[in-house]
């Protein structure tokens, strides 16, 4: 969470930065603010939301020759959203911008105000900025001050740090919250994210925990522990400059559902063309473990249906925050998958972490090249979205889908529970027909009109049977996400052993019933719920007569063969939470308190 950019060159700082926070904005925007470094000293501008309310700001100050600076947008973790509480922090020696969290922040107050600091600030960050200026005051040397700073912290931390006496040069540091170092020619660029400085470079080093760079528009220098000079990989990012266009979409969010069949397609075409680990690597796996965070956890839960309906092997699934804490029971043939679109979700990388330490096979289903998950697993499977900006998930979890398919089909032939001519008529029949699939959901009026009659309530509730019960949880999530309507998921079954004490008059029952092995059971589920005045919203098959007769509305999709269902499904349910956050005026792409990458635990 939080967005850092630092830019030092020619060019206009605050401009170069402005842009640069526009870019991160996916990562906090509850708050932002900027040091520029100009011909009469540093200035700082910061305010409370969005970086479009800065850049007003930075244009009413006419900045003249703005050479260097930081910027930073906000989610956040200490102290409320505020002008106060933006960063950057720091004195009239030192500012600094911040992503991750000071733990020890408490008793590091203390100390400082021992020392005679005053705090106008709730922030984690500011303790840190006082100490570093404490550390600068005694050492009068930026690196030694940054490496004594580093010793008192306790937590994760990615800064860009400027000090007054060198008004041309960015510092940085990072532990567990990442920071890439752009270069670019006569200009160089710190950030979170390679899409803040892609529109400038495509060259970058990756610092990594614990080193320390120094750098101005001609050279970048890094030093290890020790203060030992690096000399470290220049990498090249393959993505090309981020579009901000919505091409005539009203929002992201809808583009990026509209974008499905493609990033569908692209992601098999991607990973049938040995792009993913084949047979041999799945023969000797006994367990099956998946775990991630939210919208990729049910897109695991949907792997685990796959996995164990298809290959026969069994599949544990745990939330990632649980996972890394729980001393988990991992055998020699176990592997464990990490799901994650940004590749760096803290829990979801403390996960993988605990898991490398055992020695314990690892294989990542990831959206970001290059991202730590990605880069510290033993295998990784990328899914091909693309960028996804909207902050509530479409297209990652399609793509997540796809690829917890394949791996189950994958398995399964190498289990002979399947052959690689069955595995292929399916992965085939997806590619051929998702199209097909997806467009006559997008072209469905039921949708709207049933987001008419949630978006007037405040309680709704998600059933299903098998994979429809994990897709209900992902159109639960995706409703609270973006409408902030309350609603809970429920496998159908489930709902009467208490919950079903909720449903009164009117109360909107989502019932996802897309395979007809499960339509006799549902179906005694829903007359349940209707006899207690619940109204049915169904999500089901055209010729699924059953589950019809028994909705008050029925959201419509093709009868395709079973193995579209989820993805039109998915698709289905995404829209109903769009259409109902557009009717109750809500900020689609930038829902209040959340962030799209969450790399706090
Ligand atoms: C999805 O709509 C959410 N914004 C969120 O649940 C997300 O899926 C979760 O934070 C995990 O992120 P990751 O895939 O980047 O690891």
């Amino acid at each position: 969470m939080c967005g850092i950019i630092g830019y030092t060159g020619y060019g206009d700082a605050s401009e170069i930065i402005t842009s640069g926070l526009h870019l991160l904005e996916y990562r906090g925007y509850d708050s932002a603010g900027m040091t520029i470094c100009t011909d009469s000293g540093l200035m700082t501008v910061k305010t409370e939301g969005r970086v479009s309310e800065l850049e007003k700001k930075v244009k009413s100050k006419q900045f003249k020759n703005a050479f260097c600076g930081i910027g930073h947008t906000r989610w956040a973790t200490h102290g409320e959203p505020s002008e106060k509480n933006a960063h950057p922090h720091g004195t009239g020696n030192v500012m600094l911008v911040h992503n991750g969290i000071i733990e020890n922040c408490a008793e590091l107050r203390q100390m400082l105000k021992k020392h005679g600091y005053r705090f106008d600030s709730d922030t984690d960050t500011q303790a840190a900025a006082y100490m570093l200026d404490l550390e600068y005051k005694e050492e009068k040397d930026s690196i030694k001050a940054i490496a004594d700073l580093i010793k008192h912290l306790k937590g994760s931390y990615a800064f860009g740090i400027i000090f007054a006496d060198e008004p041309d040069t960015i510092y940085s540091v990072k532990k567990d919250s990442p920071l890439l170092i752009g270069i670019g020619e006569n200009e160089n660029f710190i950030a979170s994210d390679i899409s803040a400085f892609i529109n400038h470079t495509k060259k970058y080093i990756r610092l990594c925990d614990g080193e320390i760079a120094r750098i101005t528009k001609s050279d970048i220098e890094v030093y290890g522990t020790g203060g030992k000079r690096l000399f470290k990989d220049i990498e090249t990012a393959d993505i090309g400059a981020v579009e901000l266009e919505k091409k005539g979409f009203e929002h992201y969010m809808l583009k990026e559902i509209y974008e499905q069949p493609e990033a569908v397609r692209k992601t098999i075409r991607f990973l049938s063309n040995g792009n993913m680990p084949d047979t041999r690597y799945f023969k000797d796996i006994e367990v099956f473990h998946i775990t991630a965070c939210g919208t990729a956890m049910h897109a695991g839960l949907i792997g685990k249906y796959f996995i164990e309906n298809f290959a026969r092997v069994p599949v544990y699934t745990e939330l990632a925050g649980e996972f890394r804490y729980k001393n988990p029971i991992l055998s020699k043939n176990d592997i464990v998958a990490l799901i994650s679109q940004s590749g760096e979700t803290a829990d979801t990388l403390a996960a993988l972490r605990l898991v490398n330490s055992r020695n314990i096979k690892t294989l990542s289903i990831v959206n970001t090249d290059g991202s730590a998950i990605a880069r510290e697993s033993d295998n990784v499977i990328y899914t091909k979205a693309g960028t996804e900006i909207a902050v509530a998930s479409t297209k990652a979890f399609t793509v997540q889908v796809a690829a917890m398919l394949l791996t189950a089909l994958k398995t399964a032939e190498a289990k002979e529970k399947m052959t690689k001519g069955e595995a292929d008529s399916i992965i085939g029949y997806i590619y051929n027909n998702i199209e097909r699939s997806l467009l006559s959901v997008f072209h469905s009026d039921t949708i709207e009109k049933a987001s008419e009659i949630i978006s007037a309530r405040h309680d709704v509730f998600f059933i299903g049977r098998g994979y429809d019960n994990y897709l209900g949880m992902e159109g639960s999530l995706k409703l609270k996400e973006i409408s902030y309507i309350h609603s809970e998921a429920y496998a159908a079954g489930e709902l009467k052993h208490g919950t079903i004490s909720l449903i009164e008059k009117g109360t909107p029952v989502i019932a996802i019933a897309t395979d007809e092995l499960y339509y006799d059971k549902i179906k005694n589920n829903i007359e349940e719920v209707k006899s207690r005045g619940g109204y049915i919203i169904s999500v089901c098959p055209e010729n699924a007569e059953k589950i019809k007769e028994v909705s008050d509305t029925a959201i419509l999709i093709p009868n395709d063969d079973k193995p579209l269902r989820p993805f039109s499904a998915a698709a289905a349910i995404q829209l109903l939470a769009y259409h109902t956050a557009k009717k109750l005026g809500k900020d689609i792409d930038k829902p209040r308190n959340l962030a799209k990458s969450v790399t706090v635990e």
